[in-house]
């Protein structure tokens, strides 16, 4: 835009200029061209004044003191002073016209002298063509240098316009893309014409107005998850009142399992945006497969862990971390068969940290399985959409593939966190 705009500018003052600057350069030429012609036709004036009153020596002498060439043809035939042929035009003026025509090399002035011994003299001065423009090219390369020196300033006042439109736009586009990114403390200090200020208190506002919808949907989820309150408390009522104390006691532990649960999902929904969305990967990916190991040895399933050595830093919050690892290994309990290995491997790459959770199970049967809300297996089928968006929403990815058994491979791509 910045190139588009310096262009424009050039282009209009070159236009400008060159409407202006061509006419002035020709009347100067024209104004030169008559100046010096009126200049030779005096001179040839006050030549012809002594034709006929002087001698043909004296007319000789004063023919040479003159300062253009100067030649005299009497009537007899005779030529005095400056050699020259007698042209069309001389014959012209012999017959008693004064005529300036155009010669070779230049332009005769000629001068009828009537009343001169024996019929009629021409007075004739040569101006060739140096003289009759004499002064134009230097002016002429005046007004160039001029031209020249206006588009030059015109580039230089349309270059820092447009740096000074541009800088806020750039400006702009940067906040726009840290809020796509989900930076929503980020903010612009509207600047520049009064438009593109305008739009910077706009997307202030709009980002303010996101920040206040999320704190809303925020205290709405955790409202809604308050609600399993109720239901929660009749049923450990339910619980207690069971004749069989230790089925009593295994329901109030269930109970109590979802009530931690309930609880965790109200604190996580109020937490969210006021935290910085970082964690270790080493440390959380550590702290799930310990948890999911006891099961794996009730279900005799071997497993391997190659942890990278922490901390490893990546963009999303401990807890989201925690469920991506528990929603892909739930995947690999509940559709691989008890018994059937996997193993769970960190390791850091240049960006972040690549999670690759893989099994000697039947592999993937469909080839879209993370589409959210679809099942293979009765499920609710949002395991693996959590995940990649858990990814994503951290500007990573997730890919499944097949494990080098032929089971399920999943790899997470979780970005390092940017100082
Ligand atoms: N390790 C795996 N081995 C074989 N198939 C798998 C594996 N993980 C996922 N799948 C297939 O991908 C589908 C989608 O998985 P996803 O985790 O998204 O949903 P789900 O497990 O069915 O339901 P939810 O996770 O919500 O309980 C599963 O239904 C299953 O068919
Ligand atoms: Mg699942």
């Amino acid at each position: 835009m910045r190139r588009w705009l310096t262009l424009l500018v050039a282009a209009t003052t070159s236009l400008v200029l060159i409407a202006l600057l061509v006419p002035l350069a020709l009347l100067v030429r024209t104004v030169a061209v008559s100046g010096a012609v009126s200049e030779a036709e005096s001179e040839a004036e006050s030549v012809a004044v002594v034709v006929g009153a002087v001698d043909t020596e004296t007319l000789r002498l004063t023919a040479e003191q003159a300062e253009h060439p100067v030649t005299v043809f009497l009537p007899g035939g005779e030529v005095v002073g400056d050699p020259a042929p007698r042209s069309t035009a001389v014959e012209l003026a012999s017959r008693g016209r004064s005529v300036t025509a155009a010669a070779p090399g230049g332009r005769e002035i000629l001068v009828a002298v009537q009343g001169a011994p024996g019929g009629t003299a021409v007075v004739r001065v040569f101006l060739d063509d140096g003289r009759l423009t004499r002064g134009v090219p230097q002016v002429w390369a005046g007004l160039a240098a001029l031209g020249l020196a206006l588009v030059g300033l015109g580039v230089l006042v349309g270059d820092r316009l447009a740096r000074a439109v541009i800088r806020p736009i750039t400006a702009l586009a940067g906040v726009s893309h840290r809020l796509a990114a989900g930076d929503l403390s980020a903010r612009t200090v509207p600047d520049g014409p009064p438009e593109v200020h305008a739009v910077g208190v706009a997307l202030n506002h709009l980002a303010e107005r996101i920040t206040g919808l999320l704190a809303e949907e925020r205290e709405s989820a955790a409202d809604l998850s308050h609600r399993l309150r109720t239901p929660l408390t009749g049923l450990r009522l339910e619980a207690e009142s069971l004749a069989d104390p230790e089925e009593a006691a295994r329901i109030e532990a269930r109970v109590d399992a979802l009530e931690r649960a309930v609880t965790s999902v109200i604190t996580e929904a109020r937490r969210r945006g006021r935290e910085r969305a970082e964690c270790d990967a080493a440390a959380v990916t550590g702290a799930r497969v310990a948890f999911w190991s006891v099961l794996a040895e009730d279900q005799s399933r071997h497993f391997t862990l190659d942890l990278a050595p922490g901390p490893l830093p990546v963009k999303v919050a401990a807890d989201d971390l925690a469920a991506c690892v528990d929603a892909l290994l739930g995947n690999v309990f509940a559709h691989t068969p008890e018994g059937v290995s996997f193993s769970v491997r960190l390791e850091a790459t240049g960006g972040g940290a690549l999670l690759t959770v893989a099994d000697a199970g039947p592999g993937f049967a469909t080839p879209d399985p993370s589409q959210r809300g679809e099942s293979g297996a009765g499920s609710t089928g949002l395991g693996l959409d959590i995940a990649r968006r858990t990814a994503e929403s951290a500007g990573g990815s997730l890919s499944l593939g097949a494990s080098p058994e032929g089971g399920a491979s999943v790899v997470l791509f979780l970005p390092a966190v940017t100082p």
